[in-house]
C-alpha cells in the first residue's frame, strides 16, 4: 500500500506512462480493450487500473466496477475519468494484488490489463484473483509477454532496465504459463502485437479464463 505521493518509481512511472500508452491506444489498443471487455458482467474487479484506459470500455452489463490502483499519481488521473464509467456503482481502492481487501467469491468478473508484467509475485496475485472471483466467474486478461527467438533474448536483456524505468515491468514474463498453472482454466486466448510504434515489438495475450 502507498500513501501520499507514492514511491519514487511510482511517481516517475505516473509521469510518462499515460502519454506514451495513449499512442498505442490511438493506434488500436483501445479497440482491443473494447472487444475484450465486452464480456464483463455483474460486479467487476479491475486490478491495477492505472490512469483508466480500460474504464470507458466496460459495458453497461457491469453493475459495479471496483478499481484497485496503488500508484497515487495514477489514482488521481483515474479520478478524472470517472465520468466515462457506465456501471451504476463504482469505487477506486488503494489496494495490493497480493492481499486484496475483498471477500472470497465476491466478484462475477475479475480483469487485469498490462499488470502481471509489473508484479514480483504473479503466482500470488493469480491466487488472490482466484479467491475473490466466484466459482464459474471469469478472468479477462490482457498482458504483454516475452517473445520467442531473438525477441526473447532481447526481452531477457532489456528487462532489468525496463524494470527500473517502468516501476518493475518485466518484458520477459511468461504470463500464459503462469495462468495455466493457476486455479483458472483458459477458455479463449488471442495472440497479438501491441499496436503502434514503438510498442509493435511487444507480443500480447488477450483472453478469458474461468474459475
Ligand atoms: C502498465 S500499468 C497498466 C495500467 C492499466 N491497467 C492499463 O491497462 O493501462 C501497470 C499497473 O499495475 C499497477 N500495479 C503494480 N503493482 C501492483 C500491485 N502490487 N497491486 C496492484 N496493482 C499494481 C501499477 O500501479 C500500474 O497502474
Amino acid at each position: 500500500m502507498t500513501d501520499g505521493a507514492g514511491t519514487r518509481a511510482q511517481r516517475r512511472f505516473a509521469r510518462w506512462y499515460p502519454d506514451l500508452m495513449q499512442r498505442a491506444e490511438d493506434a488500436g489498443q483501445a479497440e482491443i480493450r473494447a472487444r475484450h471487455l465486452a464480456a464483463a458482467r455483474g460486479r467487476v474487479l479491475d486490478l491495477g487500473t492505472g490512469n483508466g484506459f480500460s474504464v470507458p470500455h466496460y459495458p453497461a452489463a457491469v453493475t459495479e466496477l471496483v478499481m484497485v490502483e496503488p500508484n497515487p499519481g495514477l489514482r488521481r488521473r483515474l479520478q478524472r475519468r470517472t465520468a466515462d464509467i457506465r456501471a451504476r456503482a463504482w469505487e477506486i481502492v488503494d489496494g495490493d494484488a497480493y492481499d486484496l481487501p475483498f471477500a472470497d467469491a465476491s466478484f462475477d468478473t475479475v480483469s487485469a490489463s498490462l499488470v502481471f508484467c509489473s508484479l514480483d509475485r504473479p503466482e500470488a496475485a493469480l491466487a488472490e484473483l482466484a479467491r475473490v472471483v466466484r466459482p464459474g466467474g471469469s478472468f479477462l486478461f490482457h498482458e504483454h509477454v516475452r517473445g520467442t527467438g531473438l525477441l526473447r533474448v532481447l526481452h531477457e536483456v532489456a528487462t532489468p532496465l525496463q524494470s527500473l524505468i517502468a516501476d518493475g515491468c518485466h518484458l520477459n514474463r511468461d504470463f500464459l504459463g503462469l495462468l495455466e498453472s493457476s486455479a483458472f482454466r483458459v477458455t479463449e486466448v488471442e495472440r497479438l502485437r501491441m499496436p503502434g510504434p514503438p510498442a509493435r515489438v511487444t507480443p500480447m495475450v488477450v483472453g478469458v479464463a474461468v474459475r
